[in-house]
C-alpha cells in the first residue's frame, strides 16, 4: 500500500527551471551533493555562486525537483556554458547532477537529461559534457545508458592564487 502510494507522489514529482527564490532550498542539497562526491564545501562562496548563476541567463540554468510528498527538494542539475570551436561553439557542462536516495531509480535522473538535452537542442547547443569520478560506478552506468561516452582525455586543473 505504501509503495504504491509513493509511486503515485513520484509520477507527480516536477522538474523544473529553478530561480532565485529556490536559494534557501537548494543550498543544502548541494550540500548533500558535495559530500556524497567527496568535494569541499564552503557554504558562503558556493552560496554567493549560487545566488549569481539562479539570476543570470548567460551563465547557464538550474533544474530542480520538487514533489507533492516533501518540502525539500529531492533533486537538482546544475548546467553551465563552454565555448569550443570542436565542438562548434558553445557547449554545454553539467556541474552539479544529485537526487536524492529515495528518489533514485525511479526516471527522475533520465527525465532531468531529457530537460536538459531538450533545452540544448532549443538553443543550438551540440554537446553536453560532464566529469563523473572513476569510483562512481552507478553514475557512469547511468550516463552510459543515456549514450554518453567516455573521453581519452585527462581532466586538468589550475589554481590561481
Ligand atoms: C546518478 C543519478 C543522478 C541517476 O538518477 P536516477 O533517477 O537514479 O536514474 P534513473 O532512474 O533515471 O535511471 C535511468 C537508467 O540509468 C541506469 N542506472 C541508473 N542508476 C543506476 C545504478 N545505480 N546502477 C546501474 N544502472 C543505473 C539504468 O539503466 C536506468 O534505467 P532502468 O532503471 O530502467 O534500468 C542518481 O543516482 C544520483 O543522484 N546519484 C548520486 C549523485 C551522483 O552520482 N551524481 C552524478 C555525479 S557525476
Amino acid at each position: 500500500m505504501e509503495s504504491s502510494w509513493n509511486m503515485s507522489s513520484l509520477l507527480t514529482n516536477k522538474i523544473r527551471l529553478a530561480s532565485p527564490s529556490d536559494q534557501v532550498r537548494l543550498l543544502p542539497l548541494i550540500e548533500q551533493y558535495y559530500k556524497f562526491d567527496s568535494l569541499k564545501f564552503d557554504g558562503q562562496t558556493i552560496g554567493q555562486a549560487l545566488q549569481r548563476l539562479l539570476r543570470s541567463r548567460t551563465l547557464g540554468r538550474v533544474w530542480v525537483i520538487d514533489t507533492v510528498a516533501e518540502r525539500e527538494l529531492v533533486g537538482y542539475a546544475i548546467l553551465t556554458y563552454n565555448y569550443d570551436l570542436e565542438f562548434g561553439g558553445v557547449q554545454g557542462i553539467i556541474t552539479d547532477f544529485f537526487i536524492t536516495e529515495p528518489y533514485r531509480r525511479h526516471g527522475l535522473g533520465r527525465r532531468m537529461i531529457a530537460a536538459i538535452t531538450g533545452f540544448c537542442r532549443k538553443g543550438g547547443i551540440r554537446t553536453i559534457e560532464l566529469q563523473v569520478t572513476r569510483k562512481n560506478r552507478r553514475a557512469r552506468q547511468f550516463y552510459e545508458s543515456l549514450g554518453f561516452e567516455t573521453l581519452e582525455r585527462l581532466v586538468m586543473d589550475l589554481e590561481l592564487q
